[in-house]
């Protein structure tokens, strides 16, 4: 086989990079590892910045979104007993996109099923070759055949765990990382969301975040141990703790019900540089992990998307390398704010185990600064809704 670009995952970053690719005609691959419904199958945040929602308009695959998402123009931060508001849209002018990663991620598969897209499910062992030559190829096994596709260019858009990141020889990449020492225990309800807008609680037992879906399901997190496992949290115990981080008035008005999914995440920072080797290009969680505390990871892959979008496009279109080259630089720029924010937002709201009574008042301190302070607000607004590209 042979595709201008080969793109590794099936993830959002990759079906995004595709189905933009498809629109200037520019021919590509994916390869995924896992089946489509097992894709499907994964929960994950669904706070959209306003990058993201313009690139989905791009790449034609937004009619849904709009007509089934939410929009809010604000969130609740509470620490304590106390409890102000973020205005989005009075300091930027923007609101977020309430709309599920798995919905975007059907989305996505819908049009390049419907632009003839060609995907390359259960895919094993793939193995990119020639990133640093002039000659790229990827070679995987399908079916028990073995297989190879010729490209000029290869994306990584194969998370974390993927294969992509490894390829770049260990001496020519940087890796930053910070683990938190807390995890997030997320449960998913068929119940009414709480509140209109999300919510974020730094409370004395720890970090609590009220989120939705649709307005029958709802979205849930508390701060849990690094040793918890989802199965020593009965749905009881859950929605007892939950009440006891949430401020009273939501405590009291939250209708609880059966977790239809349940499930433990660490958190991490992590980015890996250069994102780009020869014809090798890294995208979104294949690159860089961030806590989701700020839902920036979907986010953070579109914008990675973006920069490859535009330099691929302008190559097949113009013959100018000039934005291939400057991808890594100019992906980075943007990647390191977001993990900033990130940071940042998970230091405000969690409660640290090796945390001191100065480091609390610190937080506290913070918190307050935040909540009466416009010019506090205006950052954090500009952060959350997103950064510009
Ligand atoms: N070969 C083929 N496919 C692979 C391989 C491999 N060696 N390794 C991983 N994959 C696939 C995974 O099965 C997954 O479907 O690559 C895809 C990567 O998707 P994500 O992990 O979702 O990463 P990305 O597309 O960058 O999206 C980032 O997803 O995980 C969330 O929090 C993250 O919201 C962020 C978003
Ligand atoms: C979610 O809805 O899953 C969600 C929302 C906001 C976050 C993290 C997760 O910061």
């Amino acid at each position: 086989m042979k595709t201008q670009v080969a793109i590794i995952g099936g993830g959002p970053s990759g079906l995004l990079l595709s189905q933009l690719l498809h629109t200037r005609g520019i021919d590509s691959i994916v390869l995924e590892r896992q089946t489509k419904d097992h894709v499907l199958g994964r929960i994950r945040a669904g706070v959209l910045e306003r990058g993201f929602v313009d690139l989905m308009a791009k790449a034609g695959v937004a009619e849904r979104m709009h007509s089934e998402s939410y929009v809010h123009d604000g969130t609740l931060i509470a620490f304590g007993d106390e409890s102000f508001r973020i205005d989005f849209a009075k300091h930027t002018g923007h609101p977020v996109i309430v709309y599920g990663q798995t919905e975007v991620t059907r989305d996505l598969y819908a049009a390049r099923e419907a632009s003839g897209g060609q995907i390359e499910f259960s895919v094993q062992d793939v193995r990119i070759h020639g990133a640093d030559s002039d000659a790229a190829f990827v070679t995987f096994q399908q079916n028990g055949q073995n297989r190879r596709i010729d490209c000029d260019f290869v994306a990584g858009c194969d998370g974390f765990h993927g294969v992509s990141r490894q390829t770049i020889p260990p001496e020519l990449r940087r890796e930053y990382e910070k683990v938190y020492p807390f995890g997030w225990l997320g449960v998913l309800s068929e119940t009414p969301p709480v509140s209109h807008e999300l919510i974020y609680a730094n409370s004395p037992r720890g970090f609590a975040l009220c989120s939705m879906r649709n307005d029958h399901l709802s979205r849930y997190y508390i701060q849990c141990a690094l040793s918890d496992k989802p199965q020593d949290w009965t749905d009881a115990a859950f929605w007892q703790e939950l009440k006891r981080r949430i401020p009273a008035q939501q405590a009291e008005t939250l209708i609880t019900g059966p977790s239809i999914e349940k499930s433990i995440a660490p958190l991490r920072s992590f980015v890996t540089e250069p994102m780009r080797w020869g014809r090798l290009f890294l995208c979104g969680d294949a690159a860089h992990i961030v806590p989701p505390t700020g839902a920036k990871g979907l986010n953070t892959a579109a914008s990675d998307v973006h920069y490859l979008f535009e330099g691929l496009s302008a190559f097949y279109e113009t013959g100018s390398p000039d934005g291939l080259d400057s991808y890594s630089q100019k992906a980075l720029a943007r990647v390191w704010k977001a993990e900033r924010f990130s940071w940042w937002f998970s230091g405000l709201m969690h409660r640290y185990p090796d945390q001191s009574a100065f480091d609390l008042k610190m937080q506290q301190a913070e918190l307050a600064f935040l909540r009466d302070n416009d010019a506090a607000q205006k950052a954090m607004a500009e952060n959350y809704v997103g950064l510009p590209y």
